[in-house]
């Protein structure tokens, strides 16, 4: 058997090596070790089923009150016999001598028959000896005794009486060795130092994509401030990715290389038709082209997720509402350490009739503070539905940079009013990659879909 030792098995093992069925304070007073170790000792032992131990109760015996009384003044009957060995006594004397003890004193003497009484004396028969109980009366004393050390016969006598002794029940353990570990020698082991710098198995627990930690950060914040979320399908007509939104039918962005049309699929249905006729109308007013109706229908893969928000916006109508849109967007791009072909976007609106631009500053800046990213500034931009437009510029410490995060605007009434939406909205949205990047300081956006098992693990769950 070739096991290591902790320095406290040792010697709990030696000791109970030269002494069996110790208990645990015995042990610690044999090893010198402190009750903590002894029983932490007893432990691993057990578990290597080197000790045995054997729980065993133990009743022990004190006096009560009225066992001590008696141990002080004599049992009540011997002081009665005491006071009428030499001569015959008067019962009512005896009462005073006696106080309260003369009944039971007189009770049990008499069933005896130790004493007798004539008209109103008592005469002794009998004076026992060794007078029963006492024996154990001055065992006991004013300590403890333990039931097993103590004369049963005795015992059984005094226990049916009133408050002369008390039992209490006490639980201990005893530890012994196992046969094999009688024999174990320890004299010429190995020293018990520990290698602190020894390796150990690297354990790696499944956890979430930091990605996914960030989506659901993200998610996590709009739902605390009060935000509905809103879903939609990743697959959309042109006419609500962009006609909706007073994107004009020839805007660069539409073209081939921005914008994943689905291929020969046409949306039969795509709004109502008070929201086609008012939303051509807008265009043909504002843009002064013809508007066709069948560029609207092309289905592509939503290329922001502003298109689910307008459409929630148009289906209900409400006069104020917060509610946000979350997931993948898909964009006809040279993938670069910057861009992805699809990536995911977080995309709110807030509805109030009084909303403003001040208010949409305020959002932004609560947002980015929860996130963590807090030198923030605002910057003018375009955006074809929103006036006045803006930008999020955020600052890359690491990089010593600004970013530029989310767009953001009021919508355009030439997008509201189409739809019979009445009161402002304060749209705004961008990609989550971007924040997660900032987060995890990747400068390389294809890392988190890289899947490097090595950075994976390594990505802390908290910056
Ligand atoms: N849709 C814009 C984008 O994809 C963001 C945006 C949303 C801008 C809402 C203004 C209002 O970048």
């Amino acid at each position: 058997m070739s096991q290591v030792f902790h320095e406290i098995e040792k010697k709990i093992i030696s000791v109970l090596q030269k002494e069996s069925n110790l208990t645990p304070e015995k042990l610690e007073n044999l090893t010198q070790l402190s009750a903590d170790q002894v029983r932490r000792g007893i432990e691993w032992l057990r578990l290597k089923e080197i000790a045995i131990v054997n729980e065993s109760k133990i009743v022990n015996i004190s006096l009560g009150k009225n066992g001590l009384e008696a141990y002080e003044k004599g049992l009540p009957e011997k002081r009665l016999l005491d006071l009428v060995k030499n001569k015959p006594k008067q019962i009512s004397e005896l009462q005073k001598q006696l106080g309260s003890v003369f009944g039971p004193a007189m009770g049990l003497a008499k069933k005896n028959n130790w004493i007798q009484s004539k008209g109103n004396k008592i005469s002794i028969i009998k004076f026992p000896s060794p007078f029963p109980g006492e024996k154990i009366l001055k065992q006991i004393g004013s300590g403890t005794v333990s039931k097993n050390e103590i004369d049963q016969k005795e015992l059984s006598v005094l226990l049916k009486r009133p408050e002369f002794l008390i039992e209490t029940t006490t639980k201990t353990r005893e530890v012994s060795l196992s046969e094999n570990a009688k024999t174990l020698d320890f004299s010429k082991s190995e020293s018990g130092a520990i290698d602190v710098e020894a390796k150990a198995p690297e354990v790696h627990v499944a956890r979430t994509h930091p990605l996914k930690d960030t989506i659901d950060e993200i998610r996590e914040i709009f739902v605390t401030l009060g935000f509905t979320e809103v879903f939609g399908n990743l697959a959309q007509p042109s006419f609500w990715n962009f006609d909706a939104l007073f994107t004009p039918q020839d805007h660069p962005a539409r073209e081939l290389q921005d914008t994943f049309y689905l291929d020969g699929l046409s949306a039969k249905q795509i709004g109502n038709a008070e929201q086609i006729r008012k939303v051509s109308e807008s265009h043909k007013k504002s843009w002064r082209y013809y508007w066709d109706i069948n560029e609207a229908r092309k289905m592509v893969l939503r290329t922001h997720t502003t298109c689910i928000t307008i459409k929630h916006l148009a289906e209900n109508k409400p006069d104020v509402a917060r509610v946000f849109s979350l997931g993948r967007v898909f964009r006809n791009e040279k993938v670069s350490y910057k861009h992805l072909v699809e990536f995911n976007q977080i995309e709110g609106v807030v509805v109030g009739p009084g909303a403003n631009l001040r208010n949409l500053m305020g959002i932004q800046r609560e947002f980015y503070k929860r996130i963590g990213l807090n030198k923030v500034k605002f910057w003018p931009t375009f955006f074809p539905y929103t006036e006045p437009s803006l930008q999020t510029m955020v600052y890359n410490e690491r990089l010593g940079k600004w970013v530029e995060l989310f767009g953001m605007g009021i919508f355009r009434q030439e997008v509201t009013k189409p739809l019979g939406i009445n009161k402002p909205v304060l749209a705004w949205g961008g990609g989550i990659e971007r924040i997660a990047m900032l987060k995890y300081g990747l400068d390389d956006v294809r890392e988190f879909y890289n899947n490097d098992l090595g950075w994976l693990r390594s990505a802390t769950k908290c910056q």
